[in-house]
């Protein structure tokens, strides 16, 4: 009878032995890897897996599996992308994406199946807006933090008038509603508001309607390989020379090698820059280089590491096990994370507050001139938590 117990005891300790040793934590990329937005998706992940590697390749003592799928920005397909990593592969947490639209469709699933989910990209307002939840944390930026502190850049340099230019869906409409925003309240007048739909790069036509239109100044979203062809037309059509043109930061963000020339002297707002000057961020930059020599550390990387450090924070309070979800989220949601950017934390909606940077582009870098917007924090319109 106790040989039975000693027995019992010892299957189950070497059971709970062996589980703790084989325990892993599984981590979905839900990235784009082809088309227009694929470089973001590589830098994102190259970002992630980078802050794994400086802890050893685990996290809170947990091995780090990785399952990936490529979403295509394609909205279409999100909501089955996302049932791949989460009901095929039974993911712990989700870690995606770099469209709105998408993100959209990954917010929602992510929030039915009680997964959480870390956005290292995408801006869409709603999601950490009406639509924020529990579940849904972001280690970037809201569609409207970077337009709104460029419509107060373009007030103080004195333009009375603005065109907007973009895509077609949630990123531009809001990236521009932001700068319309900031613009309008100090008394600037946006006065035509182009589009054109994702992922098209036919501007011809849009640009000659400025040309003719002749506003103080263009401020524009674009992103990945569409910014590069944007910069290049807007300079080809003789603008870049007349009417100054403004963005969001992504508009020369991974593309300066690609854009060259065209891209000289543009002003953009975002919450990275280089010469931030910051000993994480020489670090960061450091190893970066060391890890990946034949690409250039951009906003994407830094998004996906600190996606990596916020993870890592929620799986220190829970000692690696991420089935204890809300004490994970609790840890994720009061985190300081120490990043490349600057130390932030995140709002109640789960957006991080941050510095937005003034940034000019110098050669092959997007260096930092100011801020234009101190612990700008998005202000969660219609978030209920
Ligand atoms: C977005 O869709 O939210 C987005 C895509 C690329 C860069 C920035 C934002």
């Amino acid at each position: 009878m106790q040989k039975t117990i000693i027995n019992t005891i010892l299957a189950a300790a070497l059971g709970v032995a062996c589980a703790s040793a084989n325990a892993t934590v599984k981590v979905g990329f839900m990235l784009p890897y082809s088309g227009t937005y694929a470089k973001l998706g590589e830098a994102i992940e190259n970002g992630f897996k980078l802050y794994v590697a400086e802890q050893g390749g685990k996290l809170a003592g947990q091995d780090i599996e990785y399952f990936k799928v490529d979403d295509e920005s394609d909205p279409s397909k999100a909501t089955e992308n996302a049932n791949r990593l989460i009901k095929r592969d039974q993911v712990d947490i989700l870690v995606g994406t770099v469209h709105s639209g998408v993100a959209l469709a990954l917010a929602k699933a992510a929030k039915e199946s009680d997964t959480t989910l870390i956005i290292p990209n995408a801006g869409a307002d709603a999601i950490t807006g009406p639509l924020c939840s529990k579940e849904v944390f972001r280690t970037s930026f809201t569609n409207w933090q970077p337009g709104y502190a460029m419509g107060q850049v373009a007030h103080e340099k004195g333009y009375k008038t603005a065109i907007t230019i973009t895509w077609n869906y949630a990123a531009g409409k809001e990236a521009t509603d932001g700068f319309k925003e900031g613009f309008e309240k100090l008394g600037g007048k946006v006065v035509k508001r182009l589009m054109l739909p994702f992922p098209k790069v036919e501007f011809q036509s849009l640009l000659t309607e400025i040309a003719a239109e002749k506003p103080d100044a263009v401020f524009t979203f674009f992103a990945g390989g569409g910014a590069v062809k944007f910069v290049k037309d807007y300079a080809d059509a003789g603008l870049g020379k007349t009417i100054p043109l403004l963005g969001s930061g992504f508009l020369t963000d991974g593309t300066l090698e690609a854009q060259g020339a065209a891209a000289q002297g543009l002003l953009t707002t975002l919450h990275y820059a280089d010469g931030l000057d910051n000993p994480k961020d020489k670090a960061f930059r450091a190893d970066y280089t060391k890890t990946y020599p034949d690409i250039a550390p951009d906003v994407y990387a830094v998004q996906g590491y600190d996606a990596a450090q916020l993870l890592a924070t929620g799986l220190n309070a829970v000692k690696g096990d991420a089935s204890k979800k809300d004490a994970m989220r609790g840890a994720m949601q009061g985190a300081t994370i120490d990043s490349p950017r600057g130390t932030f934390k995140l709002s109640k909606a789960g957006n991080p507050i941050q510095d937005i940077y003034l940034r000019e582009v110098q050669g092959l870098k997007n260096q930092v001139i100011g801020v234009a917007a101190k612990a700008l924090a998005d202000p969660a319109r219609g978030c209920k938590l």
